[in-house]
């Protein structure tokens, strides 16, 4: 068990650093006033069973879990629209604290099962007593049409262990399909709804100075 907490370690330490730094960068648009393409962040660290099972299914020895499993660590990045996604994505190339190592594309390409995302596989060094470590971690960048479909056929995954009856299944491509058609929409009037985003938060902050002054 201690050896397992061990392993985990530099895992966890990662989610936590990657959490605090990915949230920063939101913080800096806000900071900003501008729109920010990350609406917000989810991390964490795959639990020992799942890890066990992972391996199991996929016939990955265990002395081989750093290499070949990529999301023990995991995050989460929630964007409003599509169009932010490939923002976030362009910030993730251009830091200089990890290294995008591979990409995969779920949106141009989405999955049989309907699912879509954009897989960013990156290392990420860990500064440990022992030294630098370096460890894999999965970034999965998707808007919040294409989260909300994923968490639910995720829950329906854990139900039917992906052995879908048909029905449900058909239903579940469809409502991709929804999503993607949801989101497509709203790319279409992304330029009105970020006006009144930004026109919202200068009167906030125009209030909060009136409040200032008089305080
Ligand atoms: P894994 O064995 O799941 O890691 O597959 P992979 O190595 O081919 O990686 P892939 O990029 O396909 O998927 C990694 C992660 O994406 C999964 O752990 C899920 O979080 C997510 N994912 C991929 N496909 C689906 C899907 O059909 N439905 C849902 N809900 N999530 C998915
Ligand atoms: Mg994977």
């Amino acid at each position: 068990m201690k050896d397992l907490e061990q392993f985990l370690a530099p895992y966890k330490q990662a989610v936590d650093e990657l959490k605090i730094k990915l949230r920063g960068m939101r913080t800096q648009f806000d900071l900003d006033s501008s729109h920010s393409p990350i609406e917000f962040v989810t991390g964490r660290v795959k639990p020992i069973a799942s890890i066990l099972d992972k391996a199991n299914q996929k016939g990955i020895p265990l002395d081989q879990l750093e290499e070949k499993i990529q999301d023990i660590a995991g995050l989460r990045i929630m964007c409003q629209f599509v169009e932010d996604i490939h923002l976030v994505v362009g910030l993730l190339r251009n830091r200089n604290d990890f290294k995008i190592i591979e990409e995969r594309d779920y949106i141009s390409h989405k999955k049989t099962s309907g699912y879509r995302s954009y897989h960013v596989v990156i290392q990420y060094p860990v500064q440990t007593i022992y030294g630098e470590k370096n460890i894999l971690a999965e970034i999965q960048i998707r808007t919040l049409a294409m989260n909300f479909w994923a968490t639910i056929e995720h829950s329906l995954n854990y139900k039917y262990k992906g052995d879908f009856p048909s029905d449900i299944q058909i239903r579940l491509k469809r409502a991709a399909e929804a999503a993607f058609r949801l989101d497509e929409e709203m790319s279409l009037i992304r330029g009105e709804i970020q006006e009144a985003q930004a026109y919202f938060t200068r009167n906030k902050e125009l209030k909060q100075q009136e409040k200032n002054n008089k305080a």
